[in-house]
């Protein structure tokens, strides 16, 4: 049984993310998606939010569970008795920061391996990042999120009037 666990912000987990998921679950036996608590940033969305938006938009799939995690990548992976740390590698601009965190996390843990799917072509733009400044700016963010998603962030905004 292969376990991998896919760590993030997802703040708030878009269509890129979702295809990760829903691909690596035909990978793995289990896909753990894990919620960074502790992040430098400053999210939109509560770890609790992020993690009930997750809940709701990987329902429909069995072997994925969601919860949230503090503290580093490769300690969440050991403690779910996870091999695999799953990421998704967009363009090639990831592509440093990415195999810097693959490297160091396999020094740190050696028996943790990191796998990259890259994502679709389609959803090879998408940020969390850029989809929150659309939003705010009133552009159109429906192709870009999952319906759980879509909903918690049109309610957030009108609870929270742009500046
Ligand atoms: O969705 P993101 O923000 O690109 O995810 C980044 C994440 C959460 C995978 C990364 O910041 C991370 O693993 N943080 C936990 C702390 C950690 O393990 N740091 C060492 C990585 S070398």
């Amino acid at each position: 049984m292969t376990r991998a666990v896919y760590p993030g912000s997802f703040d708030p987990v878009t269509l890129g993310h979702l295809d990760v998921i829903t691909r690596g679950s035909r990978f793995f036996d289990e896909v753990i998606v894990g919620v960074l608590q502790n992040s430098a940033k400053s999210p939109l969305f509560s770890v609790e939010e992020r993690v009930n938006i997750l809940k709701e938009t990987t329902k429909d799939l069995p072997n994925v569970k969601v919860c949230a995690f503090d503290g580093l990548s490769v300690n969440f992976a050991r403690e779910n008795q996870a091999t695999v740390i799953l990421r998704g590698l967009r363009a090639v601009t990831d592509f440093e920061y990415e195999l810097q965190m693959a490297q160091t996390n396999h020094v740190v843990a050696p028996d943790v391996d990191t796998v990259f799917l890259t994502t679709r072509l389609e959803y090879a733009y998408l940020s969390s990042t850029i989809v929150k400044e659309v939003a705010f700016f009133g552009g159109d963010i429906s192709k870009f999120l999952p319906p759980p998603a879509l909903k918690a962030i049109q309610s957030k905004l009108q609870s929270k009037p742009m500046k």
